[in-house]
């Protein structure tokens, strides 16, 4: 069977083809971080017009790169959300206009699970079941996975998700969008002896999370600051930041293992291509013996080939999830453990 996944939740455009027997054909992305970048975040209405300009390209791409042609493809697979509600509405009707062309089904998918699942596109899948770090811009979640479909929240933020606290705490410095990204690099320079942030709620009893205080924190030294940050003082500060949220994070997900009793981590979404989260992970799987495991690098961050694959295993499991009704709506608020 082969699945045409559409990703355009936010700001980018992903379109991909996953075979069940031979696995990801072709995948294809635009990112439109350049365009959003001038205005220190994504525009919601530019983002919608973007992905209109960029989708059949896309496909014309993936179709190319893969040898197949329209009429091979078995399903068709959109992100109906969370996300984006007009970024959202974009790929829903590009999906369905296809299906509606080609006459074949359609189905739309969480972009939670895709992310969730992305993990399993890699050389060294895990098995289920497993503890999962949900860690993007607008989430943080931990879930417990027993399957395809089969997601139990365990915690979440209660204010600012992870992601969204790196793109804040970011831009206080002048590092710019996406926030991820350079914030990590900048900490690689930072003396870890210079400042230090709080780690909240790494002590409560549950595994919620709560990151907006950490951002203020950075925001309060930011003000208290008598002369112009230097590039040693951002260097500094990036990295008691990125100290304080790896923490958290590790120990929640240490907890959520020990809660469980279960042996694997997955860890999942923008946040998972950290390289100080993943070095902190995997010191405390070695030391705690526990196995972690992470989605490629290209396929941390938004892209259609999890969609296409987290289309194809719920196809898999749940033949009837697709449909040939090409009306559609989307999903911006959706939590992933209401998906049927
Ligand atoms: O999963 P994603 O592409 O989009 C959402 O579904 O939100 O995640 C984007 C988030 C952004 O907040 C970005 O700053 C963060 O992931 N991110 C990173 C890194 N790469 C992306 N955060 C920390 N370190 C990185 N290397
Ligand atoms: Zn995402």
């Amino acid at each position: 069977m082969i699945v045409l996944g559409v990703e355009s939740s936010c700001d980018e455009t992903g379109i991909a083809l996953y075979d069940t027997a031979q696995g990801l054909r072709a995948h294809a992305l635009y990112s439109q971080v350049s365009m959003h970048e001038e205005y220190g975040g994504v525009v919601p209405e530019l983002a919608s017009r973007d992905h209109i300009r960029r989708a059949i390209p896309l496909l014309e791409q993936v179709l190319k790169d893969s040898q197949l042609s329209l009429s091979e493809i078995d399903a068709i697979a959109y992100t109906q959300g969370p996300g984006l509600a007009g970024a959202l509405l974009v790929g829903a009707s590009v999906a369905c206009g296809l299906g509606l062309a080609l006459n074949k089904p359609v189905l739309g998918v969480h972009h939670l699970e895709g992310h969730l699942l992305s993990p399993l596109l890699s050389g060294t899948p895990p098995a289920f079941p497993f503890i999962a770090l949900l860690v993007s811009g607008g989430h943080t979640q931990l879930m417990q996975v027993e399957g395809v479909g089969q997601y139990t929240l365990l915690g979440e933020t209660l204010d600012d998700a992870a992601g969204e606290a790196f793109d804040k705490s970011a831009k206080l410095l002048g590092l710019g969008y996406p926030g991820g990204p350079a914030i990590s690099r900048m900490a690689e320079t930072g003396d870890p002896t210079v400042y230090k942030l709080p780690r909240p709620m790494l002590h409560a009893k549950n595994l919620d999370f709560s990151f907006s205080g950490l951002k203020t924190a950075v925001l309060t030294l930011v003000k208290n600051h008598t002369a112009p940050l230097s590039e040693q003082d951002k260097a500094n500060i990036s990295r008691a930041f990125v100290d304080a949220i790896v923490e958290v994070l590790v120990a929640k997900c240490l907890a959520a293992l020990k809660q469980s009793g279960m042996k694997r981590l997955v860890i999942a979404g923008g946040v998972g291509a950290n390289a100080q989260l993943r070095a902190g992970l995997n010191a405390a799987a070695s030391k705690k013996r526990f196995a972690v495991f992470y989605p490629e690098l290209e396929f941390c961050t938004d892209n259609g080939a999890m969609i296409a694959f987290a289309g194809a295993l719920r196809l898999q499991s749940h033949p009837e999830a697709a449909t040939r009704d090409y009306r559609f709506n989307v999903r911006p608020r959706w939590p992933l453990d209401q998906i049927g």
